[in-house]
């Protein structure tokens, strides 16, 4: 079946390689710079993260290019649109659990508008890759909540 307007796809889709271009670097800099009681549980988890991430920044950047459009991931296009907060290098180990959890809730949002951009031009390769990621992301922010309680 023939797409028609796949414009709005495209956009959602960079709007989220984008965030998780940004969640995937405060990843990498948490697993680094963890400090604690917790070092030796964070350290690893946020490094199964960043993993987890850098699968799927590279599932929408070809998503994107599947659609004929052009990922976007130039470090000033990051830096212009993202939602996501970019953090400083020393957090405090619960803060930087807390930062993962508001990012995820960024993307889980992101994700939630480009599957109703995707539905409503029955893009349904979009919509089979992309909504097994809300789940994951409200599976990871539950895990991480039950983390900080
Ligand atoms: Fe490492």
């Amino acid at each position: 079946m023939e797409i028609l307007n796949k414009t709005a796809v495209v956009e959602k889709l960079n709007q989220l390689l984008i965030n998780y271009q940004v969640h995937y670097q405060n990843l990498r800099l948490f697993h680094w710079n963890v400090k604690g009681p917790f070092f030796f549980i964070l350290h690893e988890k946020f490094e199964e993260l960043y993993n987890e991430a850098a699968l799927k920044i590279d599932e929408v950047a070809e998503r994107i290019l599947a659609l004929d459009g052009t990922p976007k991931g130039s470090l000033k296009n990051i830096l212009a649109n993202a939602n996501v907060e970019s953090y400083a290098e020393l957090l405090e180990a619960n803060k930087m659990v807390s930062a993962i959890v508001d990012a995820n809730k960024v993307l889980i949002e992101n994700v939630d508008e480009l599957l109703k951009e995707a539905n409503q031009i029955g893009d349904e390769g979009t919509l089979d890759i992309f909504t097994s990621y809300i789940q994951e992301l409200q599976k990871q922010n539950w895990m991480l909540k039950s983390f900080l309680n």
